[in-house]
């Protein structure tokens, strides 16, 4: 039987290219060695998006994304996780297994409060159960389809060693193997994707190149990338330019060299090696642009794939279920 990969992306805006090279892509690469399900975390999103039509809106918009980027719906059990009404049944049986004290480490909690303390505000302003309870949806989320392998950035790491915990001491209480115990696929530091000022791309930063926008638009974007007061004669380092680690991400082996070349040679400003990173980047996200363009023009037909998807994925969350019921006596 094949091993299990599972990942979910929490749709809280436009999907951007960090997300692609560092998400996406690696998780479309697994689809090849094991059976893949991935979701759109929606219930997750809840958490910070209060205006219905933008979440409704960025659901479909990252589920559109995957199958622009080739998830193949046909090999991939592809859902939205409020169609999956036994994750929430898990969860719940999950807390009854999980230390308070667990939740209080978790990183985004921790910095929420953080920041809370630093302005002075309340320690608890604006944090939300679904906050705090954030890291046990998605230990749900994981352990309900048995999953081995979880492809997340760094930054979730902690997830999925809170997941591994929760899953140990149930296993631990029954003293049998109710529950699979995931591991995480981490990528490289490599694939970290650099934003427009240099520091992590994302949303958060506001320092994106979003996916899916008229070339235009993508062309301005690109131009907004922070450069340093190097003169057009000065040669420049292209191991220490963001520009140049962009370009490697979508142009080939010769192309690399050659833009190297010119960077150390001197005589180009930074303008020439943006328009050289818009070229490449534009090459390769038009064929990927036109498809999300021809899924997002239907909706109703991208609903029913995602609906598909649930159809196939209850039955196996289900069965995860009725195991841990039994094992705790609830049968
Ligand atoms: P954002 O930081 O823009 O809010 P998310 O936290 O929603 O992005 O990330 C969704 C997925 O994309 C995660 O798996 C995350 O690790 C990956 N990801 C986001 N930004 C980057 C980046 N700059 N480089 C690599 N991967 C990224
Ligand atoms: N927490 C993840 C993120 O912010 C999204 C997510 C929710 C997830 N459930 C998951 C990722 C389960 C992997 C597995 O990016």
């Amino acid at each position: 039987m094949k091993k299990i990969s599972l990942t979910g992306i929490k749709p809280t805006g436009d999907l951007h290219i960090g997300n692609y090279f560092g998400a996406i892509k690696p998780a479309l690469e697994l689809t090849k060695e094991y059976d893949a399900r991935y979701f759109i975390a929606d219930y997750h999103a809840l958490n910070t998006m209060r205006d219905p039509k933008g979440l409704n809106s960025t659901i479909r918009q990252v589920a559109a994304g995957w199958l622009a980027s080739g998830l193949d719906p046909e090999k991939v059990i592809f859902y939205r996780q409020s169609s999956i009404p036994e994750v929430f049944e898990l969860a719940t049986m999950l807390m009854a297994f999980t230390a308070k004290g667990l939740m209080n480490r978790a990183h985004a909690y921790k910095a929420a409060i953080q920041e809370n303390n630093e302005k002075g505000d309340d320690t608890d302003a604006g944090i939300n159960m679904g906050l705090f309870t954030y890291p046990i949806l998605m230990a749900a989320d994981i352990i309900i389809f048995d999953s081995d392998i979880v492809p997340v950035g760094k930054d979730q790491v902690q997830h999925i060693e809170m997941a591994q915990d929760i899953a140990q001491s149930i296993n631990a209480n029954y003293g049998q193997q109710v529950l699979k115990i995931p591991q995480a696929g981490v990528q490289e530091d490599s694939a970290v994707i650099p934003g427009l000022d240099g520091r992590k791309m994302s949303k958060s930063y506001n320092n994106v190149i979003p996916l899916f926008v008229p070339e235009k638009t993508l062309r301005k974007t690109i131009m907004r990338i922070t450069t340093n007061s190097q003169s057009v004669e000065e040669p420049k380092d292209p191991d220490t330019s963001q520009i140049f680690q962009l370009y490697k991400l979508f142009a080939d082996a010769a192309e690399q060299e050659a833009l190297a070349g010119r960077y150390r040679a001197g005589g180009m400003g930074w303008g020439d090696a943006k328009e050289e990173l818009f070229q490449v980047v534009n090459r390769c996200l038009t064929p990927i642009r036109e498809r999300y363009d021809t899924i997002m023009a239907d909706i109703p037909a991208l609903d029913k794939i995602l609906e598909q998807g649930a159809e196939k994925a209850r039955p196996i969350a289900a069965a995860t279920v009725k195991r841990f019921r039994k094992a705790a006596g609830i049968d």
